[in-house]
C-alpha cells in the first residue's frame, strides 16, 4: 500500500509543477503568475478541489508521444469563493504555452457542463498560445466543443473570462462569448490574426499591444469590460463582480442584511447646475444614491457618454445605466447604445434590478453614426429595456429629449417606477431647436428676428422643459426632491421585490443584431 500511496504522491507532484520549474520561473520573470498561484489566490484558502490532474494528451505525431505533461496544460476544478460554489479552468502556459489539445478541452468541457447542471458561475483564466499545433483539427474541434457550451451556459450561470497572456485566433471566441472579459494591463493581449498576419495581409505595421492589449480593448474596442494592473488585481476583481451574482437564472441578486434608515442624502441637491447646458459628473449622483462605495463601474474607459457598472442599495444588488453629461453631453450613439445593451440584457438575464439615471439630450446625428448603423444599435437599447422583467426604476435628473426618452427606460417600455426630478425637462427637443422650427415664419417676418426666437424659447421652455406636462399623463409617476431620491429608491425596489412578468410563449426573440 505505502509503495502505491508514494506513486500517487509522485504522480500529482509531477503534475503540480506542470511544465517545470524553469517554465515556472519563466512565467514569473514575465510578471506573471502560475495557473496554481492564480487559483489559489482567487478560491478561498483550502477550498478548491482539482479534477483531471492526472489527465495527459493522446497525441502521437511530432515525437509527441515523448512529451507528456500530467494535467495537459490546464487546471480544471472546483471551490468557493466568498463561501459560494465556482467552477475555475486555468490554462497552465508553462505546458506547450498553455494551448489547446484536445484533452485539455475535454477538461475544460467537464467543468462547464458540471457548473451548468450545478448552478454554479465558471470562471476561465486564460493564457494560451491558441490551438495546440501538433495536434490539427483535433485541437479546433476542442475550442468548438467550448463555444458550444458558452452558448448552452449562457444565460444560465454567469461565465467570467480573464485574459492572463496571449490568446490568438479563434480562442478568442470563448472569453467573446462569455459575459465579462478582464484583461490585464502589459501582459495579455487578444486578436483574430496577430501583427505578422496583419502586415502581411494589409501591410500595416502594429505591435501586439496595439493591436490587441488591455488598453485597445477597454477603449477603442470595448472588448474587455475590466483592466486590471495585475494577476492578483485581476483576481481582486474577478471576486469583487462575483459579489453582485446570483448563482445562476433561478437565484435571486444578493441582498446583504440592511437596516433602513432616514436615508437623505442632501449633497443630491447641489449636483444638477441651474444651466441646462453646463455638465456635472453623473457619478456623483450615483455615489449620493448607492450603498458607500459599493459603485463597481465596467466598461469605463470605453463610450464614456453612458455609465454602466453594479451597485447595492441598502445590500441589495442593482444594475445601474446612467447617461454622462461630462462626456459629449450624455448624448446616445452606436457605441453607448451597445454598451449598455448588454449591460441591460446581463443585469435580465440574472435577476438583478435595473436603475436608470437619465439626462440625455438625444441621439448623436451626423454622417458617421448614420453610416455605422445607429439605427440598428440604438435599437438594440431599445429592445434591451422593451424586454427585460427584473424591476425596472427611472429617474429623469435634467434632460429627456426626443427618442432617446423613449429608450431610456420609459414608462411606455415597461419602466415599473418613473421618477423625475424637479430639474427635469422632458419634451421632444431643447427649446431652441424647437422654436426654431415650429415659429420659423413668425421669427423671420420679426422686426426683430434673434428676440424673437428668445421669446419664443422661452414659451416653449415654460411649457415643455419641466417634468410637469409628463407627470400630469401619468408618464412620470412621482416629481421628487433629489435628497430623498435614495430613499425613494429602496422604498420602491423592495415594493417590486416579487416583480413577476408572464409574456406571450415563443421560441426566442429576435434582438436585432
Ligand atoms: C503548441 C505551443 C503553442 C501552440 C506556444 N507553444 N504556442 N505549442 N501549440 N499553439 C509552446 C512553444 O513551443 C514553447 O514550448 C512554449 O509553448 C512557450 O512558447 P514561446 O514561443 O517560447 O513563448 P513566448 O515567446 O512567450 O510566445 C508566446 C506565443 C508564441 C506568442 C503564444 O508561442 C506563439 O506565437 N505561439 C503560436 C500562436 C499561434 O499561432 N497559435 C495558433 C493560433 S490559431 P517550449 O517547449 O519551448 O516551452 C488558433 C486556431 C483556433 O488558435 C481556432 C479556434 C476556432
Amino acid at each position: 500500500m505505502d509503495q502505491k500511496l508514494t506513486l500517487l504522491q509522485s504522480k500529482l507532484a509531477e503534475s503540480a509543477l506542470g511544465g517545470g520549474q524553469q517554465r515556472i520561473d519563466a512565467q514569473h520573470k514575465k510578471g506573471k503568475l502560475t495557473a496554481r498561484e492564480r487559483i489559489h489566490f482567487l478560491m478561498d484558502e483550502g477550498s478548491f478541489e482539482e479534477i483531471g490532474a492526472l489527465v495527459t494528451h493522446r497525441c502521437t505525431d511530432f515525437g509527441m508521444s515523448d512529451q507528456q505533461f500530467l494535467g495537459d496544460g490546464v487546471v480544471t476544478g472546483y471551490g468557493t469563493i466568498a463561501g459560494r460554489l465556482t467552477y475555475v479552468f486555468a490554462q497552465d502556459f508553462t505546458v506547450f504555452g498553455g494551448s489547446l489539445s484536445e484533452t485539455h478541452a475535454e477538461k475544460i468541457c467537464k467543468v462547464m457542463d458540471l457548473a451548468i447542471k450545478n448552478g454554479a458561475p465558471v470562471i476561465g483564466l486564460n493564457d494560451s498560445g491558441g490551438a495546440r499545433i501538433q495536434e490539427g483539427v483535433n485541437s479546433l474541434g476542442g475550442y468548438a466543443d467550448i463555444f458550444y457550451r458558452n452558448v448552452q451556459a449562457s444565460g444560465v450561470v454567469p461565465q467570467i473570462s480573464a485574459i492572463l497572456g496571449p490568446c490568438a485566433g479563434g480562442a478568442v471566441y470563448s472569453p467573446a462569448m462569455t459575459d465579462f472579459i478582464m484583461m490585464v494591463e502589459g501582459s495579455s493581449y487578444m486578436f483574430v490574426t496577430g501583427p505578422n498576419v496583419v502586415k502581411t495581409v494589409t501591410n500595416e505595421e502594429v505591435s501586439s499591444e496595439e493591436l490587441g492589449g488591455a488598453g485597445t480593448h477597454a477603449g477603442k474596442s470595448g472588448v474587455t469590460h475590466l483592466v486590471a494592473a495585475n494577476d492578483m488585481d485581476c483576481m481582486d476583481k474577478i471576486k469583487r463582480l462575483l459579489s453582485y451574482f446570483p448563482q445562476n437564472c433561478e437565484d435571486k441578486a444578493p441582498q446583504l442584511p440592511y437596516t433602513v434608515g432616514h436615508e437623505f442624502r442632501e449633497e443630491l441637491s447641489n449636483i444638477v447646475p441651474e444651466n441646462a447646458n453646463q455638465p456635472y459628473d453623473i457619478k456623483d449622483v450615483i455615489a449620493g444614491i448607492v450603498d458607500m462605495g459599493t459603485f463597481f463601474e465596467i466598461h469605463e474607459r470605453y463610450a464614456e457618454n453612458i455609465v454602466v457598472g453594479f451597485a447595492r442599495l441598502a445590500g441589495r444588488s442593482i444594475g445601474i445605466v446612467a447617461n454622462q453629461p461630462m462626456n459629449l453631453a450624455g448624448v446616445l450613439d452606436v457605441n453607448s447604445s451597445k454598451k449598455a445593451a448588454r449591460f441591460v440584457r446581463f443585469c435580465d438575464c440574472f435577476n438583478i434590478p435595473l436603475l436608470v439615471l437619465e439626462d440625455v439630450p438625444g441621439f448623436l446625428p451626423g454622417t458617421d453614426q448614420e453610416w455605422n448603423a445607429i439605427i440598428t444599435n440604438g435599437a438594440k437599447l431599445l429592445y434591451a429595456f422593451s424586454e427585460a422583467t427584473v424591476p425596472r426604476i427611472t429617474v429623469i435628473t435634467r434632460k429627456a429629449y426626443g427618442g432617446a426618452y423613449d429608450v431610456m427606460n420609459s414608462k411606455h417600455i415597461g419602466a415599473d417606477m418613473n421618477f423625475a426630478w424637479p430639474t427635469a425637462e422632458i419634451a421632444v427637443m431643447g427649446a431652441k431647436g424647437a422654436s426654431e422650427i415650429i415659429f420659423k415664419k413668425e421669427i423671420e417676418s420679426a422686426a426683430d428676428p434673434a428676440a424673437k426666437l428668445l421669446e419664443k424659447e422661452r414659451e416653449y421652455a415654460e411649457t415643455f422643459a419641466n417634468p410637469y406636462r409628463a407627470a400630469a399623463r401619468g408618464f412620470i409617476d412621482e416629481v421628487i426632491q433629489p435628497r430623498e431620491t435614495r430613499r425613494k429608491l429602496i422604498k420602491a425596489f423592495a415594493m417590486l421585490e416579487h416583480k413577476v412578468v408572464n409574456r406571450p410563449r415563443r421560441k426566442h426573440g429576435n434582438v436585432p443584431l
